[in-house]
């Protein structure tokens, strides 16, 4: 018997918003999920369980031939696409082909901060070629920003009981004065607000920015020293010291470039320029959901930041992106 749901193919439901999104749309209950898997990684144990959970594997390889990449999505009404920051522009091929097989909603990669394109961050300039792609075909879209994952935002204490959930070193420090509000999401949020947003016709060929809530570097670092009872070290730098790391890096979207510039440059958006806040959102044409959704309960950071402290989170990235991680730490 065929299904009146929505039919959603995910590509890159595996990985950590991609499993946000999965987690959103099955509590939903309103939709037929479909991930689009490399065939490499059709076996893996994640893909597996998400085939146990009622959702459809389907082997799906992004550099496959037109006609084959039409022919795997044309049963789908909407298509979302969650890949890793570096390999952004990999789904240029596949928007030529969402439109060809009559896709009528796509979810570009997006799920960034509030960050406008054109040279102040290495990652939103990748993902505004896909955009652009998209909307020369005329490919019906949303882009769906979301802030700052909370999951980032967890300073490093002294006795290492945060060790468990940091992954850049930049998440000790505090940018200038510390008081700059940033826009910040739980991660197990995104999907939620996917659900909602992907059946909403206010949102078609749309920006949209969802956020938790705002919150400074002062305010982030006070609630974690009264949550674990501890005091902990503050590494101030300031914007020079942060445009000294970039220079002489280049333009090539390679890892040792991302792992110099990534962090470095979201520092200088959320933190010194002030991106990533709503009214910044609204001027550069986004639809806030905090207006189109006011009943949507969003958890808070402070719960987030208890689940840390009484050792209940989850970390992310468990056990990949090793190399990228060293990175990091090497560019400290
Ligand atoms: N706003 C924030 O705070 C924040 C933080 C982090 C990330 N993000 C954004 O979120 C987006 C998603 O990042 P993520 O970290 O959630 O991703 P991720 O965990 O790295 O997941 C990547 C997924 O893509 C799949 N994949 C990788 N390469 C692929 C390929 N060539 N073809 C098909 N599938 C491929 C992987 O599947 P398999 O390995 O199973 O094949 C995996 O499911 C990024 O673009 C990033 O900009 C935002």
């Amino acid at each position: 018997m065929s299904s009146s749901k929505l039919r959603v193919g995910l590509i890159g439901a595996s990985g950590e918003t991609g499993t946000s999104i999965v987690n959103g749309l099955l509590e939903a209950n309103k939709f037929d999920l479909i991930a689009l898997t490399r065939p490499s990684s059709l076996t893996k144990p994640i893909n597996k369980a998400l085939e146990s959970r009622g959702i459809s594997l389907r082997p799906f390889d992004l550099t496959s031939p037109q006609p084959d990449l039409v022919a795997s999505l044309k049963d789908l009404d909407v298509l979302i696409s969650s890949l890793p920051p570096h390999d952004l522009l990999s789904p240029i091929p596949l928007i030529t082909a969402a439109k060809t097989a009559g896709i009528k909603r796509f979810l570009p990669c997006a799920y960034a901060p509030v960050i406008p394109p054109g040279g102040i961050h290495i990652i939103i300039d990748q993902k505004e070629k896909v955009y652009q792609h998209m909307k020369q075909l005329r490919l019906p879209f949303t882009i769906v920003d979301i802030g700052w994952w909370f999951q980032l935002c967890v300073p490093r204490l002294p006795s290492g009981r945060s060790d468990y959930v940091q992954l850049t070193p930049s998440q000790n420090t505090i940018v200038g004065e510390g008081d700059t509000k940033s826009a910040l999401t739980d991660l197990r949020d995104i999907g939620r607000y996917i659900a909602r947003i992907i059946v909403d016709e206010r949102t078609l060929n749309k920006y949209v920015f969802v956020y938790n809530e705002l919150w400074t570097q002062n305010e982030m670092f006070a609630l974690t020293e009264k949550l674990f009872g501890e005091k902990m070290e503050r590494k101030f730098v300031q914007e020079g010291e942060l445009r000294a790391k970039l220079e002489g890096v280049g333009d090539v979207v390679d890892l040792p470039t991302i792992a110099t510039k990534v962090p470095v440059q979201y520092q200088l958006s959320l933190y010194v320029r002030g991106d990533n806040q709503p009214e910044n959102a609204k001027y550069l044409g986004y639809l806030l959901g905090k207006d189109l959704y006011p009943d949507f309960e969003a958890r808070s950071f402070e719960a987030y930041v208890k689940e840390v402290a009484g050792g209940k989170a989850k970390g992310i990235y468990e056990g990949r992106y090793e190399d990228l991680k060293k990175l990091f730490v090497k560019n400290k």
